[in-house]
């Protein structure tokens, strides 16, 4: 693909199927930015949570959508996001365990997601993206050039993001870190708008014995293979 040509890649799947890795991977190939999804979905569920608001009432939190501001900032390299809530960095604040399940809490709310789907549409008409989340390929940009459901055992996802929490230095058992990325795999697949589901036009790769290395290569291949068509 060339730096001149415009094309939307759509990369969803449940939490820790290795989505993010390889977008970001597949961005650096293709010369264009990545964009997390998540994040956006991370930036509201923390602005809700220090702001004392009751995460589960949506009505509450809709009435504080007009003072959430979020803007996504590629580094050089066009893959690191880098998330800023009302004008300050919350790259790394987002990543706390505690707001991946108020992110998914607010994901469930249709005016959450009406603010963050216009947000990420805006994005992609100006340069070309590879954007992971949940709702890409289905509703975001049901008309992406390329689209893949990435998948991975629920025991291999739990292990992954054990080992990610164990780096940083956090305790927490395995079999906490399995019932919570159960949970929410329940709460996103099960949510009334825009639920986790493989777009019926995607390729669907499971990374549960692959290498980082391995599951890039897939889709690059995949995509050159169409386009040589
Ligand atoms: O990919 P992630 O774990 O950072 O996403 C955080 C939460 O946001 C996840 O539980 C579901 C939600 N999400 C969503 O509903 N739609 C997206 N496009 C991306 C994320």
């Amino acid at each position: 693909m060339s730096k001149n040509e415009h094309f939307v890649i759509a990369i969803d799947g449940p939490a820790s199927s290795g989505k993010s890795t390889i977008a970001k991977n597949l961005a650096r190939k293709l010369d264009c930015i990545y964009i997390d999804s998540g994040a956006m979905y991370r930036a509201v569920g923390l602005f809700i949570r220090e702001n004392n608001v009751d995460v589960d009432a949506e009505k509450k939190v809709k009435e504080k959508l007009p003072e959430i501001s979020i803007r996504i900032e590629n580094a050089k390299d066009g893959a690191t996001n880098i998330v800023f809530l009302n004008e300050v960095n919350v790259t790394e604040q987002i990543r706390q365990p505690i707001i991946s399940q108020y992110a998914s809490i607010v994901a469930k709310y249709g005016s959450v997601r009406k603010k963050l789907v216009q947000l990420q549409r805006k994005i992609a008409q100006k340069q070309s993206v590879v954007m992971d989340g949940r709702d890409i390929g289905t509703v975001v940009f049901p008309n992406a050039d390329f689209k893949f459901f990435i998948t991975a055992s629920s025991k291999e996802r739990a292990n992954r993001r054990w080992k990610e929490i164990k780096d940083k230095g956090e305790k927490k058992s395995y079999e906490q870190v399995l019932q919570e990325l159960k949970g929410r795999d329940k709460r996103d697949s099960s949510r009334q708008i825009a639920p986790l589901r493989k777009p019926h036009d995607a390729i669907e790769i499971d990374t549960t014995n692959l290498t980082i290395g391995e599951q890039t290569q897939i889709l690059y291949e995949k995509i050159k293979e169409k386009l040589a068509r």
